[in-house]
């Protein structure tokens, strides 16, 4: 009994240790048993030498059915693609997944006009990325402009050790619920913005931008919440903010409700003393929520904050930070294939 209970524990350990990256072996690990959707019924590889279904992601993309509702593995091998990908709203149940996020790189190079030049766009829900950089490495010489790396407009979206990087509007977190985890976003203006309801957890954020020295001023999110019966709002859980910008702001108040909390993060570089800027929200920053609890780090010093950051209740911060009350109450993160469990 036990020596099958010592090789059982093993197994699991193999399991975890050396096939756990991969979506075909997570099969046999399907969440709870019952829930069908746990469980990845098919994967396609993209590989640029061609040893793989297709040598380029959207190819894959498109490849997989509309109205799908079996998970749906894309393995994107080691390389850097030049390309732009869309998943249309009917695609759902997809996971791509790369081979790390410094290993496989999904980019492209525009700027302006702001749908049209975002290297990843989702407009599906359920949706899983793991292990891969979005990234826009449009030039933004002369000057500052929107450049997305990816806009995520579906609902129950999650991203586990993902990269994204660029200058301005980095990660477009538009609308729905999502989880991020362990991920790296790189950028200097609004570059965490949008109207999603999300946590990251354990993500580095790095305030950076290394074109020109014109710009020597950061924001990190511009938060759009728009009345206070949106549940919107970007939570940071146990994350670490570092950067080379010399001013950096934790937010701006795009909207009216504009809501971000800083929780237990460690905030380095030179994050500016007031910490936050009304912006269009001058004058009428009663109902803008912006908020740190228990950061540390050279730049948490509430001291010289605006004094209009808000102090929350308890309750107000665990609403907010723990994952099953802010945007798991359905369970939609249970239902993932359980090799996305940590
Ligand atoms: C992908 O390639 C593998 C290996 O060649 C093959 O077994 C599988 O059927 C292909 N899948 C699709 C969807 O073409
Ligand atoms: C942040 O970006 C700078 C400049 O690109 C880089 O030197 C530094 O290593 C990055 N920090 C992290 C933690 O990745």
């Amino acid at each position: 009994m036990a020596s099958l209970i010592i090789k059982i524990i093993s197994y699991k350990i193999f399991l975890s240790m050396y096939i756990f990256p991969m979506c075909n072996n997570a099969l046999s690990l399907h969440y709870g048993g019952s829930n069908y959707r746990g469980k990845i019924t098919s994967i396609v590889t993209v590989d640029q030498s061609g040893k793989g279904n297709f040598t380029n992601v959207q190819d894959a993309v498109n490849f997989i059915p509309v109205n799908n509702y079996h998970w749906i593995c894309i393995h994107v091998r080691a390389g850097t693609y030049n390309e732009k990908v869309t998943i249309s709203q009917e695609k759902e149940y997809i996971i791509l997944e790369g081979e790390g996020r410094r290993i496989t790189v999904i980019q492209s190079a525009d700027g302006g006009e702001f749908f049209k030049t975002s290297t990843f766009t989702l407009f599906a829900s359920n949706f899983v990325a793991r292990k891969i950089t979005f990234k826009n490495t449009n030039d933004f010489r002369p000057s500052l402009r929107p450049a997305p790396a990816a806009i995520i407009s579906g609902d129950k979206a999650a991203f586990l050790e993902c990269g994204f990087t660029s200058v301005q509007d980095t990660l477009t977190d538009s609308l729905g619920r999502h989880y991020f985890e362990s991920c790296y976003i790189q950028g200097a203006v609004d570059f965490i913005w949008g109207d999603g309801q999300s946590i990251y957890r354990r993500c580095t954020i790095n305030v950076t931008y290394d074109v020109t020295k014109g710009n020597d001023v950061g924001y990190i999110t511009a938060q759009a919440r728009h009345g206070a019966m949106s549940k919107s709002g970007f939570v940071f859980v146990e994350c670490l903010v570092v950067g080379t910008i010399g001013s950096i702001y934790l937010g701006r108040a795009y909207t009216s409700h504009s809501r971000v909390l800083f929780y237990k993060s460690r905030l380095e570089g030179r994050i500016a003393p007031q910490g936050w800027l009304p912006w269009y929200s001058a004058g009428k920053v009663d109902d803008v929520v912006f908020a740190e609890e228990g950061c540390r780090g050279h730049g948490a010093d509430q001291r010289k904050r605006v004094r209009w950051e808000k102090k929350l209740s308890h309750k107000e911060v665990e609403s907010l930070v723990n994952v099953d009350v802010f945007i798991n109450y359905d369970a939609w993160l249970n239902k993932l294939p359980s090799f996305l469990h940590t």
